[in-house]
């Protein structure tokens, strides 16, 4: 029989963890593998369903730099118990273990080879190994404390249980099945949350600025966006509706409405510099054309276009102007009007205050039986694979304890 059923509940576990997703999958199994009895409860369909679209289907699963660093937190100390007891490593010997095929893509990103189904695959033979309960279209409706453990009224009955583990995750991409209920169960509790709000999430801009990008929807070129204190070098990508790409999504995490961020275009050159070196070592060449070294055709032209510059061979600029140009090319200040929000956000920043949770175990300080896990804390990795490892960290601690 499968793991995932939809027929009727236990009356009683010993855990029961809400939220089939990376975090709550990873606690099932770790529970369950010390002999617990383990039910999984999620609304949605099938379970995992981000990992499954994560990585564009392939699910960036780890990163072999994980460290504290890569985390955002109003306790930025909180992961780092988690994480070294859960490492990358482990996570990794895990995958190796299910023989699931993986690469590096690029600063330490590990993707599958196949697709992200391996994972939530590798995760239900966990589950199922550790005999772990799982069930799909199932939701909470009431959860009450008791004098040890809790009672919870779902869907497909009532089940009582030691410990309640909320794996519930953030609220990006709503039609995946995210939903703020495990805020609302922090705050039944008198939790208090860290204000929430979407990351790692592409931005818009006004439409005239739009429509004077028309020309470059799907362009990519590497940058350096900064935005606050983080500074993030990597591909920038056009879109309909504004910018996107890894650089972008991760200065998304540090803005705010109204905040500037600040493009470098050329971030491997100090364009003042080279354009006086491309002068000299050849001054008959048109600025256009010196510029389509570094940039795409379509990309000069708006360039160009944007700072009012006509192009004209490289001897007929003095050396003010040239210096002037250099400057006035390299860096765009861009305020967008926006960002994307929930809708395509690859997660929320915010959540549980980790304040009130153990970072040893993740149960709650003030209402024993009760754990947090993943996503629906306040700790949210950098793109590249570090909010997965957060997840099974996270899910591993509270595993090991519940
Ligand atoms: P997760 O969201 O995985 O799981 C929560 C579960 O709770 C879901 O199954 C949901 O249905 C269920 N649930 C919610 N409300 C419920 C309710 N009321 N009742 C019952 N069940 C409920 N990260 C990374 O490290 N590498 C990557 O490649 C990517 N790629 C990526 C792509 C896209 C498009 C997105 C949106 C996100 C990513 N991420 C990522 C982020 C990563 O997916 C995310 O951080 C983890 O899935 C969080 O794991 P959790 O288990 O905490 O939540």
């Amino acid at each position: 029989m499968s793991e995932v059923s939809n027929s009727q509940l236990p009356e009683c576990v010993d855990v029961l963890i809400i939220g089939a997703g990376a975090a709550g999958l990873m606690c099932a199994a770790t529970a369950g593998q010390r002999g617990r009895s383990v039910l999984v409860l999620d609304h949605a369909n099938k379970v995992g369903k981000k990992i499954l679209m994560s990585g564009g289907g392939r699910c960036n699963f780890t990163n072999l730099y994980t460290s504290a660093e890569n985390f955002y937190s109003r306790n930025p100390h909180f992961c780092k118990s988690a994480l070294a007891r859960y490492s990358q490593w482990e996570f990794i010997a895990l995958v190796e273990k299910y023989g699931i095929p993986y690469h590096e893509k690029t600063l330490g990103q590990l993707f599958c080879d196949n697709k992200s189904k391996d994972i939530v695959d590798l995760l239900l033979a966990e589950c199922r190994a550790a005999k772990a309960q799982i069930r799909t279209r199932c939701s909470v409706s009431t959860i009450k404390a008791q004098a040890a453990g809790y009672q919870v009224k779902t869907s497909l009955g009532t089940v009582t249980c030691e410990s309640l583990v909320v794996a519930t995750g953030g609220l990006s991409i709503p039609t995946m099945g995210a939903t703020g209920f495990g805020y609302e169960i922090a705050r039944q509790f008198g939790l208090d949350l860290v204000p929430t709000r979407p990351a790692l999430v592409p931005f818009t801009q006004h439409k005239r600025q739009l429509e004077r990008q028309s020309t470059l929807p799907g362009s990519a070129l590497e940058v350096s966006a900064s935005c606050g204190e983080g500074s993030f070098l990597e591909q920038m990508l056009f879109t309909h509706r504004g910018v996107s790409g890894p650089a972008v999504l991760q200065a998304s995490s540090h803005w705010s409405e109204g905040k500037e961020v600040v493009i470098n275009l050329a971030p491997n050159h100090s364009l003042p510099d080279w354009l006086q070196q491309r002068r000299q070592q050849n001054p008959e060449s048109h600025l256009h054309s010196v510029l389509a070294e570094i940039w795409s055709k379509k990309l000069v032209q708006y360039f160009l276009q944007r700072e009012n510059l006509s192009s004209r061979p490289l001897k007929q600029f003095g050396d003010g102007e040239l210096r002037d140009m250099g400057s006035k090319l390299q860096i765009w200040k861009l305020v967008p009007a926006g960002t994307e929000g929930y809708r395509t956000a690859e997660v929320t920043l915010g959540g549980v205050n980790t304040e009130q949770i153990s970072s040893r175990t993740m149960e709650c300080k003030t209402q024993a039986g009760l754990f947090f896990i993943g996503e629906v804390l306040d700790v949210t990795g950098w793109l590249g694979g570090f909010n997965f490892q957060w997840a099974w960290a996270s899910g591993h601690a509270a595993g090991e304890v519940v």
